[in-house]
């Protein structure tokens, strides 16, 4: 059995990595739908039934278990994975998201205000902000949406994406942490770092999520020993042309991506 990994598209290379380099040993299997990226400004509705959709094809390929490592999916999708679609449909599956591990992060060090950027969905959502008050609930929030961020990462456009990042970050109030609430924001996480005071703790998932899987496995080994060690890596998007390939090769050298049959 196979880790799966899914994302709106292709920035979840960059947490696929960050697992790979902690655990290269399991085979693992991508899957990004950069044919509906990006689901950032998608209703609900339509962001639940493209993961579905991901997560139905993750089992049929053999996955025990499945990291949704999309945010917006995450933010959206999750608690009825794992609470009504899973149980049903396949028991012995865990799904996990990228939300949880990130606010137990930015918790470690005695954070008082945190800054979370994200997209119009994720920050429509409020998760990182219940989540965060579920383990401190006298933390301040300040959640902020970043339409326009994805799009200009998507191009290549880095200029373009520092200056919005610069923008964006504008908005926030004296905050003492920022969670990079997104798949292709760790890109930036080097330009976050400059321009914020460095008293800002800047958190980037693609730092953390490696340890966090291994720390999960170690305690679950009920799943740990039902995976396969032949390390094996896999990558499968929805919708595949030169672009997504140049883009897929700069966040991961070397990959060899296909599109899904
Ligand atoms: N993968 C999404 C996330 O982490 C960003 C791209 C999108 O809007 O689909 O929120």
């Amino acid at each position: 059995m196979k880790i799966g990994i899914f994302d709106s598209g292709l920035g979840g290379l960059v947490i696929t990595r960050a697992f790979i380099r902690q655990l290269p040993e399991y085979d693992y299997i991508y899957y990004g739908d950069t044919k509906n990226l990006p689901y950032g400004d998608k209703t609900s509705g339509q962001i639940l039934a493209y993961t579905l959709d991901a997560v139905k094809y993750l089992i049929s390929q053999k996955c025990a278990l499945i990291i949704i490592a999309c945010n917006t999916a995450t933010s959206i999708t999750l608690r009825y994975l794992q609470q009504r679609f899973i149980p049903q449909y396949a028991p012995d599956v865990k799904v996990l998201g990228v939300v949880i591990p990130t606010v137990e992060e930015a918790t470690l060090f005695n954070a008082q205000k945190i800054g979370v950027i994200a997209t119009m969905a994720t920050v429509r959502s409020q998760i990182y902000t219940t989540e965060l008050h579920k383990l401190n609930p006298k933390l301040e929030v300040q959640e902020l949406a970043a339409p326009e961020l994805v799009p200009a990462l998507e191009d290549n456009n880095f200029t373009k994406a520092q200056n919005l990042a610069s923008e964006y970050v504008k908005q926030f109030k004296e905050i003492d942490s920022l969670i990079l609430g997104c798949t292709h924001y760790p890109l930036l996480k080097t330009y976050f770092r400059q321009i914020l005071p460095p008293s800002v703790r800047v958190i980037s998932q693609d730092e953390f999520m490696g340890e966090k899987l291994q720390d999960y496995l170690t305690r679950h080994v009920e799943i740990d020993i039902t995976l396969s060690r032949n390390a094996q890596y896999q990558f499968e998007v929805s919708e595949l042309n030169e672009h997504y390939r140049q883009v897929a090769e700069s966040l991961f050298p070397g990959i060899n991506i296909t599109k899904k049959e």
